[in-house]
């Protein structure tokens, strides 16, 4: 073995060394080394959670997870009355509202107004009954989603509200009453329309011969960043 092969192991020793150090150092430079090493940290953040915090890369996939979720939680009021249980809506309505209020035609008053053919008619609309200022003066008729939010919480739709009622918190329970006022309402508006699914909605806004990248960009903003799927 001459010089030069001695040189030439020398030398591949000393780059494997320098390839082992930048290795080493490599997962702070990646992984944000704020004092001790990758492997010092009980749970290590997932990769995405660490490009959020270094690269800000992480806003398209906060987005669209929040807003599957708030897509998720929005009630559809319209879904939800058509499959509505009137014999429950009955029951409940003895249960928790019959004490202050009838239901039946001509009914008496009793600490609450009659509510017969309510949906859809205006509010404090019983000549004879004494309401309170604050439902006087609220505007508009009880449409089925102003009757959700007062059933919901009667003092938090109409402050100062003198009916003293907390509020029925379940949606099963409450829709099932308010398709029970729509039953004792002759001529009552027609329910409001479900909402449309989201997802197919936006896939059929997208043209049936529109499968460019950008609307694949669009599509996936969680998987793929948009610059790299930008045409070259
Ligand atoms: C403790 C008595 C009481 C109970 C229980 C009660 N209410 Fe009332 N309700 C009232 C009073 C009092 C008013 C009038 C409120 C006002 O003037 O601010 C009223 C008003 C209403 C109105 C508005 C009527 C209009 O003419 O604008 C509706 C609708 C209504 N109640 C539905 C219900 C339903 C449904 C229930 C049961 C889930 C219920 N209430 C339970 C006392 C009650």
């Amino acid at each position: 073995m001459g010089e030069l092969g001695l040189n030439k192991i020398m030398g591949a020793l000393l780059a494997t060394a320098l390839f082992m150090m930048g290795l080493a150092t490599l997962p702070s430079l990646v992984f944000g080394g704020s004092g001790g090493h990758y492997g010092d940290k009980e749970e290590p953040a997932t990769l995405s959670e660490k490009m959020c915090s270094q690269f800000h890369y992480c806003i398209e996939i906060a987005e669209a997870a929040s807003a599957g979720a708030a897509v998720e939680a929005v009630f559809d009021l319209g879904a939800a009355l058509l499959t509505a249980d009137l014999t429950r809506g009955e029951r409940t309505f003895s249960g928790q509202c019959a004490a202050c209020h009838t239901i039946t035609p001509g009914g008496a008053n009793g600490t609450g107004p009659n509510l017969h053919n309510t949906i859809g008619a205006d509010k404090a609309r019983i000549a004879g009954f004494n309401y309170s200022g604050a439902l006087s003066n609220a505007e508009g008729a009880w449409s089925y989603e102003n009757m959700d939010a007062w059933l919901k919480s009667p003092a938090g739709y109409v402050r100062g509200t003198s009916m003293s009622f907390a509020g029925i918190r379940k949606d099963a329970d409450r829709v099932n009453v308010i398709a029970y006022l729509a039953a004792n309402t002759e001529g009552a508006p027609p329910f409001p329309a479900p909402m449309a699914p989201a997802a197919p909605a936006e896939g059929e806004a997208v043209p049936a011969d529109a499968a460019s990248p950008p609307a694949e960009g669009e599509a996936a903003p969680a998987e793929t960043p948009a610059e790299e799927v930008a045409p070259t």
